[in-house]
């Protein structure tokens, strides 16, 4: 197992420190899966900017190192949104797939994360959606396409002729989530919003440690934040390694791990809260907070749900469809000539 040969005092470990150092510590090829979202370099609470070219310089030193602590089977998943200065709009992963495939990965998937929210651009069109690079070692790689599986869009369709009419047409396991992905983002009203500003949601995470892992093997996410990855590993039986620079993101994820309110009554957010509401069966929960509640109560109630994917897309579509139908998107108005 790639967990033996992973020094034990990192296993299952947050790292509070530079994830370079700690890479340097982890031996050749002993990591299954690794899944992060790296900075972007745009100036966040979390990060010094520098000149693209030192950034994606110090990045490229971090991939190698991936690359050599990685499984011959195993996976790497770079999720990255796009880099802005005053003009220039540059799209992070134009920039790392020649880094990463320099490195003698190969690209397995480019997948959208569309993200139905964000911010409104005045001169340019808003962004809506970043990407995760999926690259592998070899054709050979672990895929466990069952995990994953999403409801079929008609689950009842048979073949109407041939040797196989009446028998359903579909997988009833459902079928392949595809490149297009519609998880909410963490944002405001998520109920896993914490005081990090570009947290993972865990749905996601969950698709890609499922679809590329078995139980007891080992996850590494080099740029930890919250925690999102290792909180995912423990609710799925794999193992995490993992580093974090700033302190107090690493005292958020070790709350988010251990699942129990501090001193206050805080939980760091409203997940976090309702989880530990349902172990103890506690139907009063006005004792308690979480870190991001201004003008939101506590509640045991589903009232911050987070919806799964297929709904995020079919209000997709709902939206999408509401903006052709409107006057405004209409080419050739009538009574108005061309
Ligand atoms: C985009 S965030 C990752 C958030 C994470 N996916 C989550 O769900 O919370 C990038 C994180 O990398 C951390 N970071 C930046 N440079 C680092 C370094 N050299 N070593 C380790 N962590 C670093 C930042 O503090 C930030 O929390």
């Amino acid at each position: 197992m790639s967990s033996d040969r992973i020094p034990a005092k990192l296993l299952d470990h947050l790292h509070h420190g530079d994830c370079r150092e700690l890479l340097r510590r982890l031996p050749a090829e002993s990591i299954d899966l690794i899944v992060t979202s790296p900075p972007y370099n745009v100036g966040k609470a979390y990060e010094v900017r520098a000149t693209l070219a030192d950034y994606l310089a110090r990045q490229t030193a971090v991939l190698a190192e991936c690359r050599r602590v990685l499984r011959p089977t195993g996976s790497l998943f770079w999720q990255v949104g796009t880099y802005v200065d005053d003009v220039r709009h540059i799209p992070l992963d134009l920039k790392f797939f020649p880094i990463i495939e320099g490195l003698g990965l190969l690209l397995r998937n480019r997948i959208v994360w569309l993200r139905p929210h964000g911010l409104h651009a005045t001169r340019k069109f808003s962004g809506r959606h970043e990407t995760i690079l999926w690259f592998v070692k070899r054709g050979d790689h672990k895929f466990f396409l069952d995990a994953v599986r999403v409801p079929q869009k008609y689950p009842d369709k048979k073949h109407w002729k041939g040797a196989r009419a009446g028998q359903l047409s579909c997988d009833p396991l459902g079928k392949n989530p595809g490149d297009v992905w519609a998880f909410r983002n963490v944002r405001h009203n998520h109920e896993e919003h914490t005081v990090h500003p570009a947290q993972f949601p865990t749905d996601l995470v969950e698709r890609i440690v499922m679809a590329t892992t078995e139980p007891g093997d080992v996850v590494l996410d080099p740029y930890l934040g919250v925690g999102t990855v290792p909180l995912v590993c423990r609710r799925t039986g794999r193992r995490f390694v993992g580093a974090e620079i700033d302190a107090d993101y690493v005292a958020v994820a070790r709350q988010r791990l251990a699942g129990e309110p501090d001193e206050q009554g805080r939980f760091p957010n409203l997940q976090a809260l309702r989880e530990y509401a349902e172990r103890q069966g506690l139907a009063d929960v006005a004792a308690y907070s979480f870190t991001r509640q201004t003008g939101r109560r506590a509640t045991t109630r589903r009232l911050a749900r987070i919806h799964p994917e297929p709904r995020q897309l079919e209000a997709f579509v709902r939206q999408t469809e509401g903006e052709a139908a409107h006057p405004a998107y209409r080419r050739f108005r009538p009574g108005r000539g061309k």
